[in-house]
């Protein structure tokens, strides 16, 4: 008998490393595949499930403007109940450190149906940064049963913590899965197009701990990056989190060598990367994408759970300070040698079959 597996995510980066692991499930004839969105992104959840032609189950619709923690945890774990006692999974899958992650992994553990955690084994062990994904990522790698670690580093955090060895599995990152359908040569768009004759720096933020005055400041350096460097512009796709979009407008608007656009979809963004001098980010997922592109990226944030692009020496954590960020991009702007040093293409994440490895593995012990 197919063994049913319910995959649980609801945000755009869960969605961009999920959408390869539901494509690889429904080939599968010994899987019963069911997808659950959270629905606790709407637009941008939206957007990657077009780029992969997906269609969910069931969709809780849970997102409201400004949500709190709070209203998404308690909102998911109510409205999971009756999916999951009308399915009744064998399996189900959450990936990374969301908060729809948490609760999904929550909601599973209330019904005792077991749990595979795509992506296990990120840590920073700081539960302020990120925040509140450290303590997501922790508390659902206690409910796992089954661990997909992406990288042998990710493997070791897990068996230092005394999870069993028979249980961690390395697969490989799925975001590399997802890069190899999106990243094209032959690419259009009328922003990469009023950028072409300078170099292009591709900026995102929107990190919880960074809204504020850390958001404030990377913003301050971007500004005064422009107003340096004649032949620099950025491009700015932004988090439709309206928190966000006021400080970006405060300080961004009226720059003419910033373009501040609507958050794109994966495909587009994916080669916007591709066609970028420099990356400015607080995200974790971009981290994990630039060193298979090649692309310097500045990390805004003061701690990374991704060790691995800093070893492959493509990221650089830099943290929130203006100063720090302002004089870290005017030495890869201004220094060859540096910028050489960052954008070497090199992919610590895997070859492209982790969905793959992922449903064999699912296959393989359920069959037994
Ligand atoms: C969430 C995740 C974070 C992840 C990020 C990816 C948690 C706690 N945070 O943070 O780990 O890095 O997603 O982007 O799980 N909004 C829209 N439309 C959308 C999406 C968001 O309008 O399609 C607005 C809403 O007003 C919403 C707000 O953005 O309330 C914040 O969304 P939320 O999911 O709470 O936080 P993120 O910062 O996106
Ligand atoms: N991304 C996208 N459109 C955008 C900005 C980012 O498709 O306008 C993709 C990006 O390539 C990466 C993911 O979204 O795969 C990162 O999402 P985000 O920064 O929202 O979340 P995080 O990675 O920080 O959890």
């Amino acid at each position: 008998m197919a063994i049913k597996v319910l995959s649980i995510f609801g945000t755009r980066p869960e969605a961009i490393k999920m959408c390869p692991v539901v494509k690889e499930l429904n080939k599968r004839k010994n899987i019963n595949s069911v997808v659950c969105l959270t629905g606790q992104h709407r637009e941008m959840l939206r957007q990657v499930m077009d780029v992969f032609k997906l269609k969910e189950d069931y969709n809780l619709d849970i997102m409201k403007p400004n949500q709190t923690l709070s209203m998404i945890t308690a909102s998911i774990l109510e409205k999971m109940d009756d999916i999951i006692s009308k399915e009744k999974p064998g399996l189900i899958l959450v990936h990374g450190d969301t908060s729809t992650a948490f609760v999904a992994a929550l909601a599973a553990f209330y019904h005792q149906i077991p749990i595979g955690h795509v992506e296990a084994g990120l840590r920073t062990y700081n539960l302020k940064s990120p925040y509140p994904e450290e303590f997501n990522r922790q508390a659902i790698d206690v409910m796992t049963e089954f661990y997909f670690a992406p990288t042998e580093k990710a493997k070791d955090t897990l068996l230092n913590e005394g999870k069993s060895e028979n249980r961690v599995f390395v697969t490989g990152n799925t975001v590399i899965d997802a890069l190899s359908t999106t990243v094209t040569d032959s690419y259009f768009n009328e922003h990469i197009e009023w950028a072409k004759d300078s170099r292009l720096i591709l900026l995102t933020a929107h990190r919880r701990e960074n809204i504020g005055e850390p958001m404030e400041n990377i913003f301050k350096a971007v500004v005064k990056l422009t107003e340096t460097f004649e032949d620099v512009k950025f491009i700015y796709p932004i988090h439709l989190n309206p928190r966000v979009r006021e400080i970006a407008d405060k300080y961004l608007k009226s720059n003419d060598k910033i373009r501040l656009i609507e958050p794109l979809d994966v495909f587009d963004f994916h080669n916007f990367m591709k066609r970028s001098y420099l990356i400015m980010t607080d995200s974790g997922e971009i981290q994990e994408e630039a060193p298979s592109l090649g692309k310097p990226v500045l990390v805004l944030r003061d701690t990374t759970e991704r060790p691995e692009g800093i070893n492959a020496g493509t990221l650089k954590l830099v943290g929130t300070d203006a100063v720090a960020i302002f004089n870290e991009a005017k030495l890869l702007l201004e220094n060859e040698n540096e910028y050489k040093k960052m954008s070497e293409a090199k992919n610590p994440y895997g070859d492209g079959t982790a969905s793959c490895k992922i449903a064999d593995i699912i296959e393989t012990y359920f069959k037994e």
